[in-house]
């Protein structure tokens, strides 16, 4: 991935325009829901699970096996032919001249994306080119470390939760089944639970609510309802 210029620790840049992030657990709704806010208020979005998704899908596509993953330094993220580039929406990942889509998405990538999330240099690495990207600000950023770690100096810090079962239905819907049973309810809400427990416990950059963040829970909200009280906040804080 185009690597940071920017030093990876140390404190973040000024921002040319403002950033309102979204954090909050799998399945809660924050990529579309940062996406449409994005749209709304003619600004970029930054959807950093992408990132982490396509950092292990390079790694997995150059044959490093997971194994090894804990031994990976700078040096081995830069070696690989993968980079970020602007879109008038966001951002796309690209490996050599492959556009990063749907392949991000599968369930081996998804675990292991977040397996990859909890090593410190991964984090290191990733929150450069995170700063990098972000730097001219204007964006609707999302992930699980937006307003702690990545853009701490946000205007307006969002966290969106969701009961259990409905992220496991989105989840479930976003991938086509629109009518599960209780069963895949059931594996689907496990899997999210391993994922939740993996973001929230591991040492760096732990999934948490940032202090200053509104929270919002999505369970009982409908799409625009959800996009609607964020907007609203935003151009009511502007
Ligand atoms: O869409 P979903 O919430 O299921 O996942 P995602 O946002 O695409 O993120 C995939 C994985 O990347 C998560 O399970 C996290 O482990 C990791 N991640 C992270 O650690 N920090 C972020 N800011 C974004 C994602």
């Amino acid at each position: 991935m185009t690597g940071p210029k920017a030093p990876a620790h140390g404190s973040p840049r000024p921002l040319a325009g403002p950033i309102v992030t979204l954090d909050g657990p799998a399945g809660a709704g924050k990529s579309t829901t940062a996406r449409e806010v994005a749209c709304r208020l003619g600004f970029r979005h930054l959807n950093s699970g992408t990132f982490y998704r396509a950092l292990a899908f390079a790694l997995l596509d150059a044959e490093i096996v997971p194994e090894r993953w804990s031994e990976l330094r700078t040096e081995h993220f830069d070696a690989l032919p993968l980079r970020v580039e602007p879109t008038s929406e966001g951002f796309r990942t690209m490996l050599d001249a492959r556009v990063l889509e749907e392949e991000l998405r599968s369930p081996l990538v998804t675990g292991e994306a977040s397996r990859l999330a909890a090593f410190a240099p991964v984090r290191a690495w990733l929150l450069g080119v995170q700063r990098e990207v972000g730097r001219g600000g204007r964006l609707v950023a999302d992930g699980r470390d937006m307003g702690t770690v990545v853009f701490p100096e946000a205007e307006l810090k969002f966290y969106l939760t969701a009961d259990l079962s409905a992220r496991a239905r989105r989840r479930l819907r976003d991938h086509g089944v629109d009518a599960p049973t209780v069963a895949e309810i059931e594996e689907e809400a496990r899997r999210i639970e391993d994922r939740d427990r993996c973001d929230s416990e591991r040492r760096h950059a732990p999934l948490r609510r940032p202090d200053d963040a509104y929270e919002i829970d999505t369970t009982r909200l409908e799409f625009d309802q959800q996009v609607e009280a964020i907007v609203a906040r935003v151009l009511g804080a502007g």
